[in-house]
């Protein structure tokens, strides 16, 4: 394919290399003319391994070329890479400036091109900016349309300095956010063979998807750090901890719990985190991401309470009690810290847990019950439709089909549900279905 890549930084000085390798034309735009010279004379702009011997095939197989002119580079190309850097602003923000200029340049040479262009955006970019700044941008100025004249899609790259054409050669998944077939296709010509997924998304899923992968991994350095600093402190040996950690590929290393829902709670996990940071203030070590935890989870918690106060009604039917579903654990499960918050508010609630039978409520169980909710056993209702027909609002914290067919079967246009655990089946009920934060 021909293909013009913009920005010859780790990105795109990596990848034009890597696409020359293999059998393409590529021309390369950079404003900074000492990388330009840099490729032309067969060398790296970039220090990454692997590098000093394939830019000297790149400049000796005639397949490559530079220029600091964007309207010669769309001329001369099919599709268009972006990989120009987007750095922090000094407020935090991303600083685009580098990005908008491109766009205006990209646009006019669009202008003046009779073929539709692809143009791929491979820098990392907050969510929307394709959609609401670029596209405009782009369409205004060439007074052509996108998915007509010219046509704009998210790729987002994963690749790593100091591994980085390994990286390209084994990408963990091909991402492609678009609205139309065609770059699409294109893109699958340039990297399906690779030995990963292609996957298409949406425009945004794919710029949100790219800075979720960026905190997870900062998240994940951070979680072993504090947990060595810990370990320091008490004598541990941190690297047979994580070591140990990361040989459960069921809970650990897996998708295990990355799911979005409602706030955990249970019998371990809170009072875990708590005896853990406690430790940690006891030996004068910093935890600050352990101990940002708990906080979170209440604020969960609060947006469901927030949620359900702003519905100004008063009968709220609960489907689900237990920490999770398939349990009669009650000890904090975030169901009973909601219904506190709630009868203390001075709503009227009723309750439906199958699992839950009070006369079957044992020790901490029980008096952990009795102590937040000293009412339930006036609340628990024996069958999910008197709970459905006797509310204004449910808030459903349980999933498993027989729960899903009863909302479809009884609930009412007139009632909200406040939906815990992402409803499969949305469309069926006829109540307002609202999502915690979805
Ligand atoms: N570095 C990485 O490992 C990595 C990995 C994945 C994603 N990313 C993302 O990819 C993007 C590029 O990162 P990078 O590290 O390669 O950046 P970089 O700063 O190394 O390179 C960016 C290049 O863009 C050039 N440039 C700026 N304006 C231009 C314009 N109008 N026309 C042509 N070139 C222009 C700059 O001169 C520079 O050479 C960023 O958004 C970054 O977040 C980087």
């Amino acid at each position: 394919m021909r293909i013009s890549i913009f920005g010859l930084g780790y990105v795109g000085a990596v990848s034009l290399a890597c696409l020359v390798r293999d059998g393409h034309e590529v021309v390369g735009v950079d404003i900074d003319a000492s990388k330009l010279e840099l490729i032309t004379a067969g060398k790296t702009p970039v220090v990454e391994e692997g590098m000093v011997e394939l830019m000297e095939q790149v400049a000796s197989c005639g397949r490559a070329s530079v220029t600091t002119q964007a309207r010669q580079a769309v001329r001369e190309s099919d599709i268009s890479l972006v990989c120009v850097g987007t750095p922090s602003a000094a407020n935090g923000s991303q600083d685009q400036s580098a990005i908008l200029r491109l766009a205006e340049e990209l646009a006019d040479a669009i202008c003046d091109k009779p073929q539709a262009h692809v143009v791929v955006f491979r820098s990392t970019l907050v969510p929307g900016t394709v959609e609401e700044v670029l596209r405009p941008l782009m369409e205004a100025k060439s007074g052509k349309k996108d998915g007509e004249g010219f046509h704009l899609c998210f790729q987002p790259e994963f690749l790593r300095e100091g591994s980085s054409i390994r990286d390209y050669d084994k990408p963990p998944l091909t991402v492609v956010g678009a609205n139309h077939g065609y770059p699409v296709e294109q893109l699958r010509a340039l990297f399906g063979h690779l030995p990963c997924k292609f996957v298409q998304t949406s425009v945004r899923a794919a710029e949100m998807m790219k800075y979720t992968c960026n905190n997870f991994h900062a998240l994940k350095i951070t979680f072993a750090n504090e947990t060595a600093r810990l370990c320091d402190a008490l004598g541990v040996d941190a690297f047979e901890v994580m070591d140990l950690v990361c040989q459960d590929k069921q809970l650990n290393i897996s998708p295990a719990y990355l799911r979005p829902g409602f706030a955990f709670g249970g019998s371990c996990l809170p009072k875990d985190l708590r005896a853990t940071t406690y430790l940690a203030k006891v030996h004068d070590v910093d935890v600050p991401m352990l101990a940002g935890i708990l906080p979170s989870n209440r604020n969960h918690l609060d947006i469901a309470l927030h949620k359900l106060l702003a519905t100004g009604k008063r009968r709220i039917g609960f489907v689900g009690l237990s920490f999770k579903t398939g349990t009669d654990d009650l000890r904090e499960s975030p169901l009973v810290a909601l219904a506190e918050q709630l009868i203390g508010k001075g709503m009227l609630l009723s309750v439906f847990d199958p699992e839950v039978h009070l006369a079957r409520l044992l020790g901490a169980n029980r008096s952990f019950i009795e102590k937040h909710l000293p009412h339930i056993g006036g609340m628990l209702q024996a069958d999910i439709q008197s709970v459905i027909e006797s509310s204004d609002v449910l808030v459903v914290g349980m999933s498993g089909g027989p729960v899903f067919e009863s909302l479809a079967t009884h609930c009412r246009t007139d009632q909200y549900i406040l939906d815990l655990v992402h409803l499969p089946n949305r469309s069926a009920i006829a109540a307002k279905v609202v999502g915690l934060c979805w």
